[in-house]
């Protein structure tokens, strides 16, 4: 019965993707709270004004923020505009050709629905800086065309799904910093197949980065920028035979992380620009080969460690706990 209902209502909508696109967006609109939504959305009005029918090069042109390709809308973009209000994401779980939801910089609120993973289209989600709550939804891995994923500064609370996460073999930049996340970042990791900037630091993420090459050397073709600060791992640095996997590796914080031992030889890192591994328990001999084989290094942070003093007064001028190398210095 419930089928046959879904097919005669796919059979009355089913070509009118605008049309659906425009009462998603109303419904969508319902979740923003009042305060200001008029003098911001109130080019979003009923279709009677502006819509123009189906298709078409007029499809919600007036609509702010909105962008339309084909009929269809592509991209909802409300950054920064200071609205507010418990979102229900769920209403535009029908948008089948929407690539861009970009939320960032607002006050909304409301929860990631699993629902989301039904945007089949979706390729950049950034709800950043807001006050988004709650899960993340397995269905995440649903969305193989995500190329950026930005959570950032929200107030999520759970075990970041990995099951299926290796999936998302486009997904090139994960943020997901000042949250409240936890789960075993190794294991994260381990699923970000082609990610190029992944930022997991300011949550609550346990594991280890001490992992097996195999784990591993996905990421480490392709990463570029990592931050795991600001967590509670335990375990060593990355393995000896980890550092030559990674190739194109700019900036490397590993800072207060809960990370121990000492660091493998790096003189393989030849991008390395930043590398900060400060508030840790790590000893021993400092990577005295980084600064000797690096070009491009501008930064180092090995503070509050246990690196013995004699190691390293030979390079550094006194003890400099945060040092900052210009590019001729090395
Ligand atoms: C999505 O929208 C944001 C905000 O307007 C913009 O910065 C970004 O470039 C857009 N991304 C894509 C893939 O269209
Ligand atoms: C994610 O969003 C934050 C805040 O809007 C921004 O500062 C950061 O650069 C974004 N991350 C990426 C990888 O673009
Ligand atoms: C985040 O959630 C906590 C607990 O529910 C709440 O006290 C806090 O105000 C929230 N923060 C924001 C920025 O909404
Ligand atoms: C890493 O993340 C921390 C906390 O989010 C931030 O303060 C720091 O600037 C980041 N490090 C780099 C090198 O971007």
């Amino acid at each position: 019965m419930a089928a046959l209902l879904f097919f005669v209502l796919l059979a009355v909508f089913g070509g009118a993707a605008a049309g659906d696109d425009v009462s998603a967006l109303l419904e969508f609109k319902k979740g923003i709270s009042d305060l200001g939504k008029d003098q911001v959305l109130g080019s979003w009005s009923p279709p009677e004004t502006t819509y123009s029918g189906r298709g078409g090069d007029g499809c919600l042109a007036a609509w702010r923020g909105v962008v339309c390709d084909g009929g269809a809308v592509v991209s909802v973009a409300l950054d920064g505009l200071g609205l507010a209000g418990e979102l229900k994401l769920v209403t535009l779980a029908n948008m089948r050709s929407l690539q861009n939801l970009s939320l960032a910089g607002n006050a909304f609120s409301g929860r990631l629905p699993p629902g989301i993973g039904s945007l089949s289209s979706l390729r950049h989600l950034d709800l950043s800086g807001n006050r988004f709550y709650g899960p993340i939804p397995g269905r995440l891995a649903d969305l193989s065309g995500l190329v950026h994923l930005n959570l950032s500064y929200n107030n999520f609370t759970s075990g970041f799904p990995t099951d299926g996460i290796r999936q998302l073999q486009n997904l090139r930049r994960i943020d997901l910093r000042s949250n409240s996340f936890w789960g075993n970042a190794g294991d994260l990791l381990a699923e970000l197949r082609n990610a190029e900037h992944i930022d997991l630091s300011d949550n609550q993420f346990t594991g280890s980065v001490d992992l097996e090459l195999d784990s591993l050397s996905s990421i480490g073709n392709m990463v570029k920028y990592m931050n795991l600060s600001h967590n509670r791992l335990s375990g060593g640095f990355f393995r000896n035979e980890m550092v030559g996997a990674f190739k194109n590796l700019e900036t490397l914080d590993l800072s207060n992380t809960g990370i121990g031992g000492m660091l493998p030889r790096i003189d393989s890192w030849f991008s390395l620009a930043v590398f900060k591994v400060a508030g840790n328990g790590l000893f021993g001999m400092m990577p005295e080969t980084l600064l000797h084989n690096s070009m491009r290094l501008v930064e180092v942070d090995l503070s509050q460690n246990g690196f013995s003093v004699t190691c390293w007064s030979s390079w550094t001028p006194g003890l400099g706990l945060s040092i900052s190398l210009p590019h001729k210095l090395t």
